[in-house]
């Protein structure tokens, strides 16, 4: 790594993220996605709206590692009735088979990685779903999480490369998920290096937390497509805030789970957060929207 001269930056290593100088996109609509084949191309099309450049996921994975968490116990009954509102599934392969009528079709995000459950270090997977399985069952994408800084980082980021290696064979495009150890701070520095780190093994899009501070810094130091995690379940408003400075600072959508499944009225909350992903609404508008729809559903 070049020296730096902190004595010049007052004790900061100075970057220059050029934030606001858009990342040219020659040729296809998606950053740092210019080069890939036609068949990633396509792929990447069904998750990611074209005329947006946005995508809104619905992430109910958790049960891979957290059981049968709150707001999915009964993913027959919770999922189906968001799936109008959202572009995309992000789930594993047992919930998909399970729970979702084939006759649905949205692109899905399909969790490759297990091996550890929340009552262990979540950081010790491997790949339990191959490539050619989440291409059976119709995946548009492969995604696995990658722990930074973790005991089994060397082992998530080989389980990530598993994944592109695979999928760029099968022209499969692949999802890094930046997962947060209780130990580590969620700030634009970490979720940089993390995100950084993902899309230079070759990641073609990738998932990390919002922060308050100097997000954008971590969207212009990436240089694919970055998706928020809605993270625990926050207060509607709250939550819509969060989407909505995300996407005002970079983010190519949200990839939300726990802030839409349990939210008071999730399917007022899905049209809620698509609002301000692909029509721009501010985080006011969204919220009056969320209540209006749910009045209407009291009604
Ligand atoms: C973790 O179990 C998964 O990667 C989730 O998909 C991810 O945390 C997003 O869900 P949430 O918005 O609930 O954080």
């Amino acid at each position: 790594m070049p020296d730096v001269d902190k004595s010049k930056t007052g004790g900061e290593e100075r970057k220059d993220f050029s934030v606001g100088v858009r990342h040219e996109t020659p040729g296809f609509f998606l950053k740092g996605s210019a080069h890939l084949p036609w068949g990633m191309k396509n792929r990447l099309s069904r998750i990611f709206n074209p005329k947006t450049g946005r995508t809104l996921m619905l992430a109910f994975d958790h049960g891979y590692m957290m059981g049968p968490t709150s707001g999915l116990e009964r993913m027959d009954l919770s999922i189906p009735p968001l799936l109008d509102y959202v572009d995309c599934l992000m789930c594993s392969r047992g919930g998909l088979r399970t729970c979702i009528p084939p006759e649905v079709n949205k692109p899905v995000v399909m969790r490759c990685s297990t091996g550890a459950t929340v009552l262990k270090d979540l950081s010790n997977e491997v790949i339990g779903v191959t490539a050619e399985d989440a291409v059976a069952i119709n995946a548009s994408a492969l995604t696995t999480q990658v722990c930074i800084g973790a005991p089994y980082e060397k082992e998530t980021l080989s389980n990530l490369a598993y994944c592109i290696n695979e999928g760029n064979r099968l022209g499969l495009p692949t999802l890094g998920v930046t997962a947060v150890g209780k130990e580590m701070v969620r700030d634009a520095r970490y979720l940089g290096l993390a995100c950084r780190v993902i899309a230079e093994l070759g990641a073609h899009f990738v998932k990390t937390y919002y922060c308050e501070k100097g997000f954008d810094t971590v969207v212009a130091g990436t240089p694919v497509p970055v998706v928020i995690a809605g993270g625990k379940k926050l207060p509607e408003a709250e939550a819509l805030k969060m989407a909505y400075n995300a996407i005002r600072q970079g983010a190519a959508g949200v990839d939300m789970g726990r802030n839409i499944f349990c939210a008071d009225d999730p399917v007022a909350m899905a049209q809620a957060v698509r609002a301000v992903v692909h029509e721009n609404a501010s985080a006011k508008k969204a919220y009056d929207l969320y209540l209006s729809l749910q009045k209407r559903k009291k009604q």
